[in-house]
């Protein structure tokens, strides 16, 4: 069974893809500093899988314990790169802690998997790299923009390093990067999900937590933009179906005339807005929900969602699971995380 190195591995979207991984019949070897996730996710691990993942405790920033893990695992097929810090707002207050980590890690990273000869590569990028697009769906020739956060700059800064690396034709490292809309849901068996600390910046997270009791009422930022019913509109994807296409990635990589850069999107392909994601979440819970409409967040993108056809046609990509489906599996978290 090949091993895959998952960067990021107890987190919400690397603990899914663990599992993914597991399921595809490979072995997930998780690279993790829990700066930003519990070590009980490797308890929902073992227990949907019905064995132990292996777990390294170690900072991607530190080349020495890097290496360490690689030479004590051996033979390693390919890595996932999860590990990064994502919070948009902290990074505006904190920048050089984004850019120590998001960049210095995937630079460790890479001369790490370049000394051990390891180069199979898919790495989270986000479609944050895309800012305010001027057509919609955007697809991966949709340019780049300037980006409106250090944490955004992270990752297309990364994703540059990542496509010299390719250009030089000296490092035999073939990358992916798959560019996520945005990710929501938990695993069916509510074992594993997200866990936000402190107050939730994203929607869903705000949502379960007012449901719940935690948060008074949401506040939708905004019904003035120029979109259907004046609310942002988004593409909210399963982390499940996510998950997946990282297993269909590392596939693609592992064959040998795979090229040594590629992006994807991956989102559902449905634009849906806050006043959407808030109807359906009633009909997902069966109860009404408490929120307020209140002023623009600053930063926001009007609207945004992804054009998947390359994911479709060329990652075999496809979204399972519904909006509805997907928010009543956060809600099914959520009260699994209130017990
Ligand atoms: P997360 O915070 O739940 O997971 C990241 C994991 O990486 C955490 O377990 C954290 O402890 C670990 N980590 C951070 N820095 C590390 C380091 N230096 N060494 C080792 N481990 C480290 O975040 P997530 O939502 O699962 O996001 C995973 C990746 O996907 C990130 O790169 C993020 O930028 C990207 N992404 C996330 C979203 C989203 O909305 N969740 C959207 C687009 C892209
Ligand atoms: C979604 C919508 C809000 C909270 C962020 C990052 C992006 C990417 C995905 C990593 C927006 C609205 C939210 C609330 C609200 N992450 N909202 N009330 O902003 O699309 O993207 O996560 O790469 O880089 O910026 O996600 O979940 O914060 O917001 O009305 O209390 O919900 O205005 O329209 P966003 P989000």
């Amino acid at each position: 069974m090949q091993k895959i190195l998952v960067t990021g591995g107890a987190g919400y979207i690397g603990s899914h893809t663990v599992l993914e991984l597991a399921n595809a019949g490979y072995t997930p070897i998780i690279v993790d500093n829990f700066s930003n996730s519990e070590e009980r996710v490797l308890q929902g691990l073992a227990q949907i899988l019905g064995h132990v993942v292996v777990c390294h405790k170690v900072d991607c920033t530190d080349a020495a314990a890097l290496q360490e893990v690689f030479s004590q695992e051996g033979d390693i097929a390919g890595v996932i790169h999860f590990a990064a810090f994502k919070a948009v707002g902290e990074s505006v207050a904190e920048p050089l802690k984004y850019y120590q980590n998001n960049m210095a890690g995937l630079v460790t990273l890479l001369q790490v998997m370049e000394a051990n000869k390891v180069q199979n590569l898919v790495f989270s990028s986000s479609c944050t790299v895309y800012g305010v697009p001027e057509k919609l769906p955007v697809t991966e020739e949709t340019p780049t923009q300037k980006a409106n956060s250090p944490y955004g700059n992270t990752k297309k800064i990364d994703e540059e390093i990542l496509q010299d690396i390719a250009a030089s034709g000296n490092y035999g490292i073939k990358t992916i990067a798959l560019r996520y809309f945005n990710p929501i849901g938990a695993h069916e068996s509510a074992l594993i999900g997200e866990l936000p600390l402190g107050v939730p910046n994203n929607l869903v997270p705000f949502i379960t937590q007012t449901a719940a009791g935690i948060r008074e009422s949401l506040t939708v930022f905004g019904t003035d933009y120029d979109t259907p019913d004046g609310s942002n509109v988004r593409d909210y994807v399963h982390v499940v179906d996510l998950a997946k296409a990282h297993v269909t990635a590392i596939q693609r990589l592992e064959k040998p005339a795979s090229v040594a850069f590629e992006v994807f999107n991956i989102g559902t392909g449905q634009g849906s807005s806050v006043l959407d994601v808030v109807k359906a979440f009633e009909k997902a819970s069966g109860k009404p929900f408490n929120y307020k409409i209140g002023p623009r967040r600053a930063g926001d993108v009007p609207a945004i969602y992804a054009d998947v056809t390359k994911a479709t046609q060329e990652l075999g990509f496809k979204t399972s699971l519904s909006l509805e489906e997907s928010l009543a599996s956060s809600w099914k978290w959520q009260q699994q995380l209130m017990k």
